[in-house]
């Protein structure tokens, strides 16, 4: 693949808002949209108000980088945040805007890119950020700019997909990775046997007389639309103080989807190994929340 453009980000992100796959059947009811992505989220990730530590905003100077469908700015602005809340993608500061105004909460709404944020140095306290920054195209960039938006002494939440994770290792390398390579190195007949019966494949299938690399079992294995997602990075906690090299006081949390949060309880897969996952993936999970001050 060439090597992807903002332009390519920001048209994937707009036809994929993170999250509004799975309430998709509830769109005409504006309500019970926003009500059951919320419901979803809160089962998902059980610790996330503790784990970002959204309540530490009131009433300071807060940027939301990548707002989304805006469940996140809607934690930081019920907290008490002055908040501005952007997103490359016009379609997530819309679906943040129409959250908000439903909700009655207040934020400034604002499209643009994290590799060159349309603020002044030290404008804020606090800088949240949750899986955006590893999908921009120079992830450095856009570290940067955060730490020149951040005031001395302001804090950063960031979250980055994790290397050392189970699903890195385990779900994407190696389960993904080896289905990858079967379907794209197979014969055509083994292949088209494999699309007639699982036709969501078609977008694991590489362009024509391009070989699959590590880089796009990645970016398949995270977000929604396999390779159409354009970029995906993973992070260990070495390289993400690299990234933020201008940064002090790092800490590091992880969490990743509570399994079987969305199962039926009872279910063998939620009772024997939900437990065990859920309590790995607080060290192992594939979500790894950064923490640092400037
Ligand atoms: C996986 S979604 C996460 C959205 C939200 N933070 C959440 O937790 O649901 C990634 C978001 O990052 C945004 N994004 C990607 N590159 C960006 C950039 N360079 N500047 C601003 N936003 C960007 C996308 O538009 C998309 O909304």
């Amino acid at each position: 693949m060439t090597t992807p453009t903002l332009d390519d980000v920001q048209d994937y992100w707009n036809r994929h808002p993170a999250g509004a796959a799975e309430v998709e059947h509830l769109r005409a009811d504006r309500i019970a949209y926003f009500d059951e992505r919320d419901r979803q989220t809160s089962l998902l990730y059980p610790h996330l108000n503790a784990d970002y530590e959204f309540s530490r905003t009131k009433d300071r100077r807060t940027l939301e980088l990548g707002c989304g469908m805006g469940y996140n700015a809607q934690c930081l602005a019920q907290a008490g945040a002055n908040l501005v809340a952007m997103d490359l993608a016009e379609n997530a500061v819309r679906l943040t805007k129409e959250r908000f105004a439903l909700r009655g909460l207040k934020a400034d709404y604002l499209v643009a890119d994290a590799e060159n944020l349309p603020f002044r140095s030290e404008a804020f306290d606090e800088v949240f950020s949750s899986g955006v920054i590893h999908h921009s195209p120079d992830t450095k960039a856009a570290a940067q700019q955060i730490e020149r938006i951040l005031k001395p002494g302001g804090n950063i939440s960031v979250m980055l997909y994790h290397k050392n994770s189970i699903w890195y290792w385990w779900d994407i390398v190696f389960k993904l990775g080896l289905m990858m390579a079967v379907l794209n190195y197979s014969p055509a007949f083994v292949r088209n046997v494999l699309l007639k019966r699982m036709p969501h494949w078609k977008d694991l299938v590489m362009p024509a007389g391009q070989r699959l690399t590590l880089t796009d079992v990645v970016r398949s294995g995270t977000d929604f639309g396999g390779l159409q997602n354009p970029i995906s990075r993973v992070y260990t906690h070495q390289s993400s103080r690299e990234l933020f090299s201008g940064l002090r006081d790092f800490r590091f949390i992880s969490n990743f989807n509570a399994t079987g949060a969305l199962e039926d309880p009872k279910s063998l897969k939620s009772r024997l190994i939900g437990p065990i996952v859920n309590r790995l993936n607080r060290r192992f999970g594939f979500f790894l929340i950064i923490k640092a001050k400037k």
